[in-house]
């Protein structure tokens, strides 16, 4: 009798894995082949970007424009905000012949296809079909709206997901990152500053880098003047997140000093003795692919998309809250000094991306003390890879 037998791809077993699922002291980083295998990615794709809750944006992008282009993994999608205020997301595609239908953010009535200027509603409708009349017979416009994607807002973070099925939402599964994050009025901030950066590494190395603080002193010698390596406290609680904090921070003579400009309406404004988080920086990571520091003043934050298995793009912006007088130049500055802190990041993590062509390679020992949040990263990505 002939017997067919479906093989699970080797990415989506347990056992691929197992140098990484032990315990931290004995453990070794994911399987480098995760950070270059184009069949990596493929299941990638599908396991995490196309299945889970996935960072998308702020709700203070849709303060001045209603109509915002964002993306989930490399799928092109549409946020808009209605009159009443309503938040909802699309693909970003026409349903007529598939053209994109908005690459820059606006602010309009209607969403419409540059193509040949089928319009939608900013609920998704398709209202408008120039040239074209037919009988409801042969096209009823309401079967031909724009596909809808899931969305859930939490603080001021939006998150889309692709599928209606049973991955937790990210008010259970992170929802000690928001307790904290709801102690600061994020959803009042305006986003003063917002760049791209192509990166020629994979995303995952982004996350990686960005969760450990082992590598402040050799890469970032001027912020670890302010976030020193001793003031780190681990505030990591159960959730889908990683985070830590540096706590106090120190005065360095940098744009990021809490003395640059009042602290966040909300934390009862500056004491240097109480822990109120207004002289503490918060650091987190939302899985899978969003990472923000939280300054008692102001949030640098990054989402960063695959493009390919080795390049991937991040949308940082800065945000900061109009509830004083910003000082004259500081935005900038301070804007300026995440610029080249983001770059030292990715430079070093292009550096590793290259590092990760020789084949002797096949995963590092990780460093208790400075690396276990990279461990429970990637016990993370490993869960939803070996996902049935
Ligand atoms: S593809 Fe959009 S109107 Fe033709
Ligand atoms: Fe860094």
């Amino acid at each position: 009798m002939l017997r067919t037998t479906f093989l699970r791809n080797i990415w989506e077993s347990k056992e691929t894995y197992k140098q990484t699922l032990q315990h931290i002291d004995s453990a070794i980083s994911i399987n480098p082949k995760a950070y270059t295998c184009p069949d990596y990615y493929k299941i990638e794709k599908k396991k995490i970007f196309k299945t889970g809750w996935i960072p998308i944006g702020y709700t203070n992008e849709l303060n001045n424009n209603n109509i915002v282009s964002t993306n989930i993994g490399e799928i092109p999608i549409i946020m808009t905000k209605d009159k009443n205020d309503k938040i909802s997301a699309f693909h970003n595609v026409c349903r007529h012949r598939g053209c994109k239908l908005i690459e820059e953010n606006k602010r309009a009535s209607m969403i419409s296809c540059p193509y040949h200027k089928w319009s939608y509603k900013l609920d998704g409708s398709l209202v408008g079909t120039p040239l074209f009349k037919s009988s409801k017979k042969h096209f009823n416009k309401q079967q031909f709206s724009l596909f809808p994607v899931n969305i859930e807002v939490n603080n001021n973070i939006i998150f889309g997901n692709l599928k209606d099925d049973n991955v937790p939402s990210p008010k259970v599964s992170m929802k000690s990152a928001f307790k904290l994050l709801d102690k600061y009025p994020l959803e009042k901030c305006n986003i003063v500053k917002t760049k791209e950066y192509k990166v020629k590494a994979n995303w995952k190395l982004l996350v990686d880098n960005f969760i450990e603080y082992y590598h402040l002193p050799a890469v970032h010698p001027e912020l670890v003047k302010g976030s020193g390596m001793d003031e780190h406290v681990c505030t990591q609680k159960e959730g889908k997140y990683i985070s830590f904090k540096t706590d106090p921070l120190t005065e360095a003579g940098l744009p990021i000093d809490v003395s640059k400009k009042p602290v966040f309406s909300t934390l009862n404004g500056y004491n240097k003795n109480e822990n109120n988080n207004s002289n503490a920086a918060h650091f987190h990571a939302l899985f899978p692919n969003m990472f923000y520091f939280l300054f008692p003043n102001h949030i640098f934050s990054i989402i960063v998309s695959p493009i390919s298995p080795t390049e991937s793009l991040e949308k940082a912006v800065l945000m900061v809250e109009d509830n004083a007088q910003t000082p004259i130049g500081w935005v900038n500055e301070l804007f300026e000094f995440y610029d080249k802190v983001n770059k030292e990041d990715i430079e070093i993590c292009e550096m590793v991306q290259k590092g990760l062509k020789s084949d002797m390679y096949l995963g590092g020992k990780l460093v208790p003390k400075y690396e276990s949040t990279i461990h429970r990263y990637h016990k993370l990505l490993i869960d939803e890879m070996t996902r049935p």
